[in-house]
């Protein structure tokens, strides 16, 4: 059998400000969720949240991009957002850029990760969710993951592994893509994914002799850019991925390795900062220091025919505490820049800008440095 698993998250409202996501707003969302289990649309779901992100985690057999799972996430977003509504909570309907549903999600505000499989003999996989922050955060964690023998041990001791892994990189700006096979094209792959802003990791799939299929995506991320749909700055796109694991695949220990170390990542106090990414349980992501520091929640289930078992919640371990401690004393570091790059983001890359009218106050005051 087929399985479809699907991430689609969106922020409709917080509270206070843009901490945290309020129960009736998981309430709502559960209520419709439990009604297309019911009528067959679904086989199975979670309602999670990572801060201020309301994230539906759904299986069922209906492929990517399915207009019934679609509408069933869409009217959860819609019920939560009339309860944020209701306790007039921050941003409420915040990711919600149309009132009319047309088919599918895309394009509409809230964000998505999707890939169908065929579900192998024991099918673990980790759902990641991050708050305050866009998806190129996802391609450091991610190239480690499949592509660096320093953090998967796989890639050197599995005979599964030894042609690697084939990575899908988007460029969001252009809306093209790429396929490049690494390790041949390692250092290609890591020219584009290192400018996180531009290119980003939407998927993963195994190289050749792999136990999985190479047609199987084994990563996908969600790349949806609010401010590149809406052409202006509208909403947040803090993202979601989900990755397969073990038998010929990383295994969970190497898929949560990366962030064992509180990478830099852009987002932040108005999406416009740059700090370190904090992991954390789902119940501690509520980003309070300068609306934040980013979070990364990790939640592990087994598949079996499409049920979900588990969560996990993986960063809840004192593994990860010397991870949190770092990032706290990265983000005090970065902090002392205050408005300077490169705690600030270049001016392009900010969500949030006073620049234009600054400009334009001073427009007439600038002087030619010609003599
Ligand atoms: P406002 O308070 O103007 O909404 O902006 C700050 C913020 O929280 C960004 O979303
Ligand atoms: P979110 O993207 O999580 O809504 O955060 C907005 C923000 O501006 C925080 O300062
Ligand atoms: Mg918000
Ligand atoms: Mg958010």
């Amino acid at each position: 059998m087929k399985t479809t698993l699907s991430i689609i998250k969106a922020d409709v409202g917080s509270y206070c400000g843009h901490q945290l996501c309020h129960a009736n707003l998981i309430k709502a969302a559960d209520a419709v969720l439990k009604e297309a289990k019911a009528s067959g649309t679904l086989i199975d779901y979670y309602v999670a949240h990572c801060g201020d992100d309301l994230d539906l985690i759904m299986t069922h057999d209906k492929g990517e991009g399915n207009e019934k799972v679609h509408k069933a996430a869409w009217d959860a977003f819609m019920d939560a957002t009339a309860e944020a509504k209701k306790l007039k909570l921050y941003g409420a309907g915040q990711d919600i850029l149309s009132d009319a549903f047309s088919g599918n999600v895309k394009g509409m505000g809230p964000g998505c990760a999707e890939m169908e499989f065929e579900e192998r003999k024991s099918e673990p996989v980790v759902c990641f969710l991050m708050d305050k922050t866009d998806p190129g955060a996802f391609n450091f964690p991610v190239y480690r993951m499949f592509a660096d023998p320093f953090n998967t041990a796989g890639l050197v001791i599995d005979p599964n592994m030894r042609n690697g892994f084939r990575f899908e990189v988007y460029d969001i700006k252009e809306h093209k893509r790429v396929f490049l096979n690494t390790p041949s094209e390692l250092y290609e792959l890591l020219a584009l994914i290192g400018s996180t802003s531009r290119y980003v990791i939407k998927r993963v799939y195994p190289g050749a002799d792999n136990k999985v299929p190479e047609t199987e995506a084994v990563a996908a991320v969600s790349t949806d850019k609010l401010y590149e749909i809406a052409g202006d700055y509208v909403g947040k796109d803090d993202p979601v991925a989900i990755a397969r694991g073990q038998s010929g695949l990383p295994s969970i220990g190497e898929l949560v390795e990366p962030y064992a170390f509180p990478h830099l990542v852009s987002g932040w106090m108005r999406g416009s900062h740059v700090g370190p990414i904090y992991p954390c349980s789902m119940d501690n992501s509520i980003p309070t220091r300068f609306d934040g520091p980013t979070r990364i929640v990790a939640l592990g289930f087994q598949l079996a025919e499409g049920k979900l078992v588990g969560p996990n919640d993986i960063f809840a371990d004192g593994a990860y505490d010397r991870a949190r401690s770092k990032a706290l004393k990265v983000a005090d570091y970065m902090r002392r820049h205050g408005p300077f790059q490169p705690h600030r983001l270049p001016p392009t890359d900010m969500e949030y800008t006073s620049m234009p009218k600054v400009m334009e106050k001073l427009k007439g005051r600038f002087e030619s440095l010609k003599e």
